[in-house]
């Protein structure tokens, strides 16, 4: 079996649908921040996820930050996070002068341990964000009932899981508010991109407010808080609404990705994938895996990179990195374990599934 294809790690599909969308775009003139694919892109979102309204943001990163400050959260708040996850969960934290708590993840989902969030809660506990990794939801029903129990918020970084389900919900709706990436990584982008989504609609509408420089139009140019130009442009949206009009497909061909994975590597005892609970369904933005035998991946990624395969090491744990280590304050073993033996495979939708099949048959030679 010899190379059939270009593999891609997490290239978007982007083509003639983008191109009619940004054309329009242009042609109106409209190409900033005012124009009508902005409504229009979060009208269809907001109906895609069965919610009122949400707010197109700037990226991922701004979604969170806003949320955390529409909720109240600010110095002297205990924030808690999981120690696998991208930078971009922990940052918005500092942003706002609180203090984030990274706990450990479940070995078997890579998701947050709820009970790690159990220990981590103290007095000063004000919210939860758990992160849906790679488009896996979290135990939601678990972590909402320790949030209830514990009179804390719940922020869903939804980064990754555009289109999963936790028992028939979309991940980003479960919890307070909840925020989407669409960076070019994604399974639909934007260019660079975000959304806050939430079902409570003056929260929303304040969001908006804050992302638009806190303008209160009416008035000129008269701002009574102090905002964030944190505004997607009508040229980001147009990409966004040529995205979202394919984004089923995209969505079916993540998951053939993953069921051919698994037809391919499940039955190896050498390789255990990051585990998706019954009633749940991923999204598979990537379709990750670990392997227990190994005791650092890098140097089967490094084969893999040799013969031009691509993948990706698991997020390098917060707690190994300088501006966060002050906030560790336990041990992370299973995140430490899924950091030295975890792998991202190519999960483009670009990928034909003869190229992972190949794909396939090579990390199994070199396992
Ligand atoms: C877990 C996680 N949180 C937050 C973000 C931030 O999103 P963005 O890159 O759009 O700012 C990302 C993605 O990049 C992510 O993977």
């Amino acid at each position: 079996m010899s190379f059939p294809n270009q593999l891609y790690l997490d290239a978007p599909v982007v083509g003639q649908t983008e191109k009619e969308y940004l054309c329009q775009a242009i042609d109106s003139g409209f190409v900033s921040t005012i124009g009508p694919f902005v409504p229009e892109f979060e009208e269809k979102f907001a109906k895609y996820l069965g919610l009122p309204k949400v707010v197109s943001v700037q990226s991922g990163t701004a979604a969170l930050h806003l949320a955390l400050l529409e909720l109240g959260i600010g110095p002297g708040d205990e924030v808690i996070v999981p120690a696998l996850t991208f930078i971009a969960t922990i940052n918005p934290i500092l942003y706002i002068g609180a203090t984030p708590v990274i706990v450990d993840v479940d070995l078997d989902t890579w998701n947050i341990s709820v009970a790690s969030i159990q220990k981590a809660i103290t007095p000063k506990t004000k919210a939860l964000m758990p992160v849906h990794l790679y488009g896996t939801p979290c135990d939601m029903d678990e972590i909402l009932q320790l949030a209830s129990q514990h009179h804390l918020v719940v922020i869903e970084d939804a980064t990754e899981s555009l289109g999963a389900r936790y028992k028939g919900s979309y991940t980003g709706t479960l919890g307070d508010l909840g925020a989407f990436s669409f960076n070019g990584n994604k399974t639909m982008t934007t260019g660079g991109g975000g959304m806050v989504s939430g079902k409570n609609e003056s929260q929303l509408a304040h969001i908006k407010f804050l992302a638009n420089q806190a303008r209160e139009e009416s008035k000129g140019y008269y701002h009574p808080e102090v905002g964030y130009n944190y505004r997607m442009t009508n040229i980001e949206a147009a990409l966004g609404l040529a995205q979202f009009a394919q984004f089923s497909d995209f969505l079916v061909k993540k998951k053939r990705l993953n069921e051919i994975y698994r037809e391919q590597l499940s039955a190896d005892e050498r390789i255990i994938f990051q585990k998706v609970k019954d009633g749940v369904e991923s999204s598979y933005w990537f379709s990750a895996l670990r392997f227990p035998q190994l005791e650092d991946v890098a140097e089967l990624q490094n084969k893999l990179k040799n013969q031009n395969l691509p993948s990706r090491r698991n997020f390098v744990p917060l707690q190994h990195m300088p501006p966060y280590k002050q906030y560790s304050n336990s041990t992370y073993p299973n995140a430490d374990l899924l950091y030295a033996t975890g792998l991202c495979l190519p999960s483009s939708c670009l990928n034909d599934e003869e190229s992972v099949k190949y794909f396939c048959k090579v990390l199994k030679e070199l396992l």
